[in-house]
């Protein structure tokens, strides 16, 4: 197995990230697992896109995760509230209709920072050490798709980005081929997809290849502080959708395998590829192409992620959820 990442980089240097969500379940498991993740990632910020639910629930649950993780200090700026063509679809079949099942939400007391996550992109990645910063794509990609069309030079500060999106060997989760992500702005995908950065994916491929169980999930349970509560609560009610389509004896925690390939990419397995994204209604609209065996021999513009330690990812999840109250 190819344990390379796109980079190469060796991750024992601190990560200067920039987190993109749509909170959703496993996006705020996501957000715990990388605020709590202190030495390894220096958390610029939160953006927020509409997605799962509308912008200012996303919002809002991206601010109450912040509050868990006793992480106030980090700004949360809001970002697009509709995709960049298409029309809005959102996801509260799956994640509720605050976007978090399972649990009872409060409004945060640390509001949104001033300004909006794509202005706050364009003058972060304008000004920032050339290729310094990582951006984590949990949702819809509006907000970096919107940045680089208002400031292509963007790109000058960005190191990496490493996207929750796609499928190939999987099929969708949506429709038969398109994932949610991709399928809610193709369009968006598709400026990320053309616009040169260090790209790396963490398809259904690889989540639905790692997968919760009752023992991993009351491995969190016994952690019993008021973040695993949450995740607990959240994950039982969240899972059932997946499990239920899939026939499968758990669910995915898709947005969090991001934080875990940032921190260990040892754990994962992949390989660079051409990928194109179907923008065309019908369908396939969503659609990653995936060249996986370089049948074009395009241009690889992607580290496509297929292969993962499932045990490995939440042993690594729930030591870190340990660390938090
Ligand atoms: O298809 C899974 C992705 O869509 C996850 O990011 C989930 O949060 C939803 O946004
Ligand atoms: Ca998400």
């Amino acid at each position: 197995m190819s344990l390379m990442t796109a980079t190469g980089v060796d991750a024992a240097e601190k990560i200067d990230l920039i987190i993109d969500a749509d909170p959703g379940v496993d996006d705020m498991v996501a957000l715990l697992f990388a605020l709590a993740s202190t030495q390894e990632l220096n958390i610029r910020a939160l953006t927020t896109v509409a997605g799962n639910v509308r912008l200012h629930k996303t919002s809002r649950n991206a601010r109450l995760a912040r509050e868990w993780a006793g992480r106030e200090e980090v700004p949360v700026y809001a970002g697009a509230s509709t995709p960049l063509l298409r029309k809005p679809i959102y996801a509260e079949d799956i994640h509720g209709k605050e976007g978090v099942s399972g649990i009872t939400v409060h409004e945060p007391e640390k509001g949104l920072a001033e300004g909006n996550a794509v202005e706050y992109l364009v003058n972060t990645l304008t000004a920032a050490r050339p290729h310094s910063i990582t951006i984590a794509m949990l949702g819809p990609q509006t907000n970096l798709a919107l940045a680089l069309v208002q400031e292509p030079n963007i790109v000058q500060g960005i190191k990496e980005v490493v996207v929750m999106g796609g499928a190939h060997f999987n099929g969708g989760n949506i429709t038969p081929l398109a994932e949610f992500n991709l399928f809610a702005d193709p369009q968006a995908a598709e400026v990320v997809l053309n616009s040169g950065v260090p790209l790396t994916y963490l398809p259904l491929d690889v989540t639905h290849k790692m997968l919760t169980s009752d023992a991993r999930v009351q491995k969190i349970a016994a952690l019993n502080n008021n973040a695993s509560r949450q995740v607990v609560d959240m994950l039982n009610d969240y899972i059932k959708a997946d499990m239920e389509r899939y026939g499968i004896a758990g669910g995915p925690v898709h947005d969090a395998t991001v934080i875990a390939y940032l921190l260990k990419p040892q754990l994962f397995s992949g390989r660079a590829v051409n990928v194109v994204v179907d923008c065309g209604e019908g369908p396939t609209l969503g659609q990653t192409v995936v060249d996986w065996y370089d049948d074009l021999k395009a241009p690889k513009n992607v580290f496509w992620v297929e292969g993962g330690d499932a045990q490995g990812f939440f042993d690594l999840l729930t030591e870190r959820l340990a660390r938090l109250k």
